[in-house]
């Protein structure tokens, strides 16, 4: 049934919107209905989900096979508290036994990518004591809490620091952001000093218990890090004693191809944070998954973390049938088959739109990044800019829902990462829409006749 504007208005007045001035909170679209990549709002108007919401529902609306599953855990056994052994707790780990890399077997579980981060932090503060500073990175986010606030590099973090919301002991790494070099280098010839300077940084700060990244950053810019990046920061942290985290919150479940995004580069971390895809976001799991020695560690030493939701049977019961679905739908081929046809189409649409300067990314995971000058790179907004403005990217997506089609946007880039069920056809529907919303952006740019950068095209990512 159609909702009035003052049903909507009434929903708002009385609830927090998230990350935005309440005055941006005043009638936010309702959906009522959502099945495959498809989502419907009240008035029946379909929006082609571009982003699976938020980065999460990697397979798509209404998977049956989860609904099923959660639908029986509820009638049979809701809640348990984590003090007891549960068939959903059985089945979870049973099935994510299946999907972990060699060496991580000891699970965690939680109820978001947050605190996934904060039972990491938690972890490796115990295991690496005294050492205790983590490496991040500028491009990063990592969760809402103190913890994940503390670990996150983007404009989240300095309003979180304004409040006096974050913790000590963390410290910023450069990014392996091509496109952008901190270092004005260019790939080859960098000797990837993005990563070398890490170990300067563990070698002068002290201290250092871990470095936590993201494989392919989510929110903050799905930079494909050039190959040499990942094995020689495993090194690194090896030869200095330093542990490494992967948060594969958003890019793991398959979203750049393997199940786990540092898989692209044949390197295993200490420990891995994730959610989202775990449980195709229809039940909130964060899991925290460490090495056996970490586990070992904590066989005489208290873990000293846990709480109510801890192992949830009903959030848990998804775990497993996630887990079947998606090597369901990798053995049909189909994520494979497309994500080089996304690739293409969004290359074709950096070059009929100049306000894109770079198109990046890998498997489901696709950045357009927006430029106002393609020559010098000037952005329309800066990262101060978010939270703080209108934001030219965020007028493209508002354009784009307009015309059917839904996706996030950061203050520089588009996100595109369709659920990996998306068809070869859709992907061509969401392109149409895209190339209708940029031209928007193309009406403000300065003309140079510079080509996009298509950084990832240049590691071979992506074809
Ligand atoms: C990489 C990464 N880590 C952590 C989080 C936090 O997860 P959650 O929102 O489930 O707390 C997110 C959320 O988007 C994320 O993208």
């Amino acid at each position: 049934m159609a909702k009035s504007e003052e049903q909507i208005k009434a929903i708002a007045e009385h609830t927090y919107g998230t990350w935005k001035a309440q005055k941006g909170w005043k009638k936010p679209t309702y959906i009522k209905d959502a099945a495959g990549v498809y989502m419907y709002d009240t008035n029946d108007k379909r929006y082609l989900d571009f982003s699976s919401q938020l980065m999460c529902t990697n397979l798509g609306h209404k998977n049956q096979a989860i609904i099923e599953a959660i639908v029986k855990q509820a009638e049979k056994l809701p809640y348990v508290a984590p003090v007891f052994a549960q068939e959903a707790l059985e089945s979870a780990t049973e099935a994510l036994l299946t999907v972990m890399p060699a060496g991580l077997d000891k699970f965690f579980f939680s109820t978001s990518g947050t605190e996934a981060n904060e039972a990491a932090l938690m972890i490796v503060r115990q295991y690496m004591s005294p050492s205790y500073k983590i490496i991040s990175r500028y491009h990063s986010y990592h969760g809402a809490t103190v913890a994940g606030m503390s670990f996150t590099g983007d404009p989240r973090r300095w309003f979180a620091e304004r409040a006096r919301f974050t913790l000590e002991g963390v410290c910023f790494a450069p990014d392996a952001y091509c496109y952008r070099c901190p270092f004005g280098l260019n790939y080859p010839g960098c000797n990837i000093q993005c990563a070398e300077y890490v170990d300067y940084m563990i070698k002068e700060e002290g201290n250092v218990a871990a470095m936590l990244v993201e494989p392919v950053p989510g929110t903050n810019g799905r930079m494909v890090p050039p190959p040499e990046y990942f094995p020689r920061l495993r090194k690194i942290c090896d030869e200095n004693g330093v542990l490494l985290i992967t948060d594969e919150v958003m890019s793991g479940w398959h979203r750049t191809g393997p199940v786990w995004a540092v898989q692209n580069w044949n390197v295993v971390p200490d420990i891995i944070t994730t959610a989202k895809g775990c449980t195709n976001a229809y039940t909130p799991v964060g899991l925290t998954v460490t090495s056996r020695k970490i586990a070992d560690y904590f066989e005489e030493e208290p873990l000293i973390h846990g709480h109510t939701y801890a192992f949830h049977p009903l959030a848990l019961a998804a775990v497993a049938p996630s887990v079947a679905e998606f090597k369901k739908l990798m053995a049909t081929g189909l994520p494979q088959k497309v994500s080089p046809y996304l690739a293409r189409r969004l290359y074709e649409l950096e070059d009929r739109h100049e306000c894109i300067g770079d198109a990046r990314g890998i498997g489901h995971f696709w950045a357009l990044e927006i430029v106002k000058n393609r020559k010098t790179k000037e952005r329309f907004n800066t990262k101060a800019d978010k939270f703080r403005k209108a934001l030219m990217t965020d007028g493209i997506a508002a354009e784009a829902m307009k015309l059917g089609l839904y996706m996030q946007a950061w203050y520089d880039t588009l996100i595109i990462a369709p659920p990996l069920i998306i068809t070869e056809a859709q992907v061509d529907e969401g392109i149409e829409i895209l190339d209708r919303a940029l031209a928007i952006a193309d009406q403000e740019v300065v003309h140079t006749d510079t080509p996009g950068a298509r950084s990832s095209e240049a590691f071979g990512q992506g074809k």
